[in-house]
């Protein structure tokens, strides 16, 4: 048994795509267990930028079986548009390897109209979210009005369920001057997806429980990042769903017993994208040099990422929410040519000097607390034809050291650039996964 979650260990956007892809060789099944299309997971393979908002990484690889589980709200025409262009592409017996979760969640056409209408209207208070109706479609779920993926099954559930759903949407519309769709209207927006749709339902827990007890390898590909989730993140400023690694295990239908390993991905900087606290954030035009050195723009909106330098304290808490075993850190070849660089070690707060993250003080009043940096010398050289750490030039090789001994976290892969072959793999997580199984 062997089952490893990546986990992104910052606010998003940490190429955990690309980390995903690289271990899905060893993987059988890649498991997606929260968050939906607000996810644009990044691959390069060879010379092909593949984007993905819903379908696991691993549909690159034609042998893996890919599953949507309970915990994702799944937009159904992003579903099976995904589908038919990674087909149109060469992308072998998509359909045969996808599992749908029959518990997911849809989000539909008024979700995403109502997410992008109450942004407007919350004008300096609004959340910067990426409007593709995830925070509507989890709130119909928690309040026990949402739509299952499994109601596509049954045209009179189904009808049924989006009244329920609707009676809840219709005041908010109304007050918000949205357009209300006709429970037909809606169903019609469905109806030819459902063919679709309909064979790849499943009970996906089952599934992932039987093939890790047949000795099946295992990948859970997290979204979104720690200082994201609504329980652990920069709240209200976060997504409305669980993207730590328990989240994880949740949304797959897995007990924590099942985990054996769990990896963070972090940039070698820090990027946010949307509103809320970001306390190592670079003006411009520091920033913007890095933004542009990283094409830091969002791969679903197409916003420009706000940067920064690495926060210590940030990754040490994303360390601890998660339980992580190792760290796979990307993009350190941006940091190339950009002179002398910046780690945030702590942070100056009113109750003084702390090395943890002062969650409810930046919650409160970011202004009142102050990162405390320390300087680390910069490198010149490109790294992305480096292959072994040791033939990194000194400077990163020691900016890397530095975060590892730091945090005391170790590190199992470093990335130094966007392709497959750009990447210096250290350990195995399912290796670990071995080891914790035989100790
Ligand atoms: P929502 O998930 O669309 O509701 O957006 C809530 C917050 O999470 C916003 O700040 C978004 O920019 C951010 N967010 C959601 N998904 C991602 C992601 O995949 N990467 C980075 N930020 C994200």
């Amino acid at each position: 048994m062997s089952c490893v979650i990546v986990v992104g260990a910052q606010w998003g956007d940490e190429g955990k795509g690309k980390i995903v892809d690289i271990y899905t060789e060893h993987a059988d099944i890649v498991v997606r267990a929260a968050g939906g299309a607000n996810a644009g997971h990044t691959l390069v393979v060879g010379d092909e930028k593949t984007i993905l908002r819903l379908l696991p990484s691993g549909i690159l690889r034609e042998n893996t079986r890919c599953v949507l589980a309970q915990g994702m709200v799944v937009d159904p025409a992003v579903l099976v548009a995904e589908m038919s262009q990674l087909a149109r592409q060469g992308c072998q017996r998509v359909d045969a390897r996808v599992a749908l979760s029959a518990r997911a969640h849809l989000v539909l056409g008024y979700h995403q109209q109502i997410d992008a209408l109450r942004e407007t209207a919350a004008q300096a208070r609004a959340i910067g979210t990426t409007k593709k109706g995830i925070g509507p479609a989890l709130e119909d779920k928690v309040r026990r009005t949402g739509i299952l993926a499994g109601d596509l099954r049954d045209l009179a559930r189904l009808r049924d369920r989006i009244e329920g759903s609707l009676f809840h949407w219709r005041p908010q519309l109304a007050a918000l001057g949205g357009t209300i769709p006709s429970v037909d209207e809606v169903l019609a927006e469905l109806e030819p997806l459902r063919a679709r749709l309909v064979p790849l339902l499943c009970d996906t827990s089952r599934l992932v429980n039987e093939a890790l007890a047949s000795g099946k390898k295992v990948l859970l590909e997290g979204a979104q990042g720690t200082l994201l989730d609504i329980d652990h993140g920069t709240y209200p400023f976060v997504t409305s769903s669980s993207p730590v690694a328990a989240g994880a295990a949740v949304g797959a239908g897995l007990g924590p017993t099942r985990i054996s390993c769990v990896l963070g991905i972090s940039k070698a900087y820090a990027t946010r994208v949307g509103s809320g606290p970001f306390p190592t954030e670079l003006p411009d035009p520091e920033g913007a040099r890095l933004r542009e050195a990283g094409a830091e723009f969002g791969s679903v909106t197409g916003r420009p990422r706000r940067t920064g330098w690495f926060d210590l304290p940030g990754f040490k808490y994303a360390a601890r929410v998660n339980g992580l075993d190792g760290f796979a850190l990307t993009k350190l070849d941006v940091l190339t040519g950009l002179g002398t660089l910046k780690v945030c070690v702590a942070y100056d707060t009113p109750e003084g000097r702390t090395e943890e993250l002062p969650l409810d003080a930046i919650a409160d009043d970011p202004s009142k607390i102050r990162p405390v940096y320390e300087e680390l010398p910069g490198w010149s050289e490109p790294l992305r034809d480096v292959r072994k750490l040791s033939d990194l030039p000194r400077a990163a090789h020691s900016y890397v050291r530095f975060i590892e001994e730091r945090s005391r976290v170790p590190l199992y892969l470093l990335s130094v650039g966007a392709r497959r072959i750009e990447t210096i793999v250290l350990q195995d997580p399912f290796a670990r996964a071995a080891e914790r199984r035989s100790s």
